[in-house]
């Protein structure tokens, strides 16, 4: 049924090179293009080939040739673990050293993206398990290491409304009135390459601002957002301090701690992505017991080893799925599966290098995770954010 499965490269948001894949069926046509990361975590699995991304690309040709000749057929979800056999006769790496984790990623969604269609289903079909439109997580103001302002990598906001289509609309609108009361002040400094606001402000300037924006929006549209943050603090830990450059000063992990837990309570955080380095269990353990979402993103890198062993030392009650952090997308299941096994929320995720693939929209779909982090303005983003939006408006005509 499938005559072609053809590997190249492509270009991510950022014009760095990504793999994409092509399958065509039928005189049909469906593709798949990876994101790359840009703070990508310790645990995660190598992106591409040791030997390059070429070589990534040609071993995908050979497995796709493999997969056509073998007649391998996906008639549900569960049997990718078909290509994963064979993907693992070339690769038998934990950390998918030799094809790379973005390769088997690319390949593995648009085959599931090509059944589907075979199947006249709608990919968020083809994969469920149980159904719900996420709320959007979005990234409107963005610091960190690549922007040079404030230390923490983004500043997230998190409409409360239940319909997608309103979530997505108050966080347009909230960003729209950030950049303007941004560019009023004079403390716009462009956007950074998730077409997140850079602005001219520390940590705890953004959150006051992000604070006034919220009531200015609660005025405008009646609706409420939540305020959050991924520090990623891996990325400013050095020499076993977190080193933070605005304002300068040194926190050990005691210290870094208890700044966390007083921004939680000065500003309601409702979400706090990797406020520790990616090792230290111990801390976000005990930041676990403030009533916010305490999420693990470089912590527990999308592994489900890493997941379980976060629950059960009480380490998170949030966990962020990225898909290209493990590759294969049988592992990334049975993430979201131990997450919710321990009443630990999944967040699915898009990453900073992005592509115009709107694939995990379906999965936050179809495996009924309850929020999407998929950012705000830009093709990359907004074609995520769109498909739920036209998810949602099929569901409500099938309800
Ligand atoms: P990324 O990180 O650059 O690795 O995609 C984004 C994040 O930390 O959530
Ligand atoms: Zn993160």
């Amino acid at each position: 049924m499938i005559n072609l499965i053809k590997a190249s490269k492509d270009l991510d948001c950022r014009k760095k090179e990504t793999i994409r894949v092509d399958v065509i069926f039928n005189s049909n046509h469906v593709f798949a293009i990876a994101p790359n990361g840009t703070s990508r975590g310790k645990k995660e699995v190598i992106d591409y080939s040791t030997k390059g991304i070429d070589y990534s690309v040609n071993l995908l040709n050979k497995i796709g040739k493999e997969i056509i000749d073998k007649n391998i057929k996906i008639e549900k979800f569960e049997d990718i673990k078909d290509v994963e056999e064979i993907i693992r006769k070339y690769d038998n790496t934990k950390d998918y050293r030799i094809i790379g984790g973005n390769a088997v990623y690319a390949l593995e969604a648009a085959l599931i993206k090509a059944y589907a269609k075979i199947n006249n289903m709608e990919v968020w079909d083809f994969v469920k398990e149980k159904i719900n439109i996420p709320t959007p997580i979005g990234n409107c103001i963005g610091g960190g290491k690549h922007v040079g302002y404030a230390d923490f990598q983004e500043f997230l906001i998190i409409p409360k409304t239940k319909k997608f289509f309103e979530a997505f609309f108050i966080m347009r609108h909230t960003y729209e009135k950030a950049k303007e009361e941004l560019e009023k002040r004079k403390k716009f400094k462009g956007i950074n390459i998730e077409n997140a606001l850079i602005a001219n402000l520390s940590n705890e300037e953004i959150l006051d601002f992000l604070v006034e924006i919220k009531d200015k929006i609660k005025e405008m549209f009646n609706s409420t957002i939540n305020i959050g943050i991924d520090v990623a603090a891996s990325s400013f830990y050095v020499d076993r301090v977190y080193e933070y450059k605005n304002p300068i000063k040194r926190l050990t992990t005691s210290k870094q701690l208890k700044f966390i837990e007083e921004l939680i309570d000065k500003y309601k955080l409702f979400y706090v992505e990797d406020p520790f380095y990616e090792e230290d269990f111990e801390s976000f353990k005990e930041l676990n017991k403030k009533s916010c979402l305490i999420v693990g993103d470089d912590l527990t890198a999308t592994n489900p080893e890493i997941i379980e062993k976060a629950a059960r030392m009480g380490c998170i009650n949030g966990v962020i799925i990225k898909p290209n952090q493990v590759g294969s997308l049988l592992v990334m299941k049975k993430a979201i599966d131990v997450a919710k096994k321990y009443k630990i929320t999944p967040i699915i995720s898009h990453r900073s290098g992005e592509t115009e693939d709107d694939f995990i929209a379906d999965l936050a779909v179809g495996f009924g995770v309850p929020y999407i982090k998929a950012g705000i303005v830009g093709k990359e983003r907004e074609i995520k954010l769109k498909r739920i939006v036209n998810i949602e408006k099929t569901l409500q005509k099938l309800l």
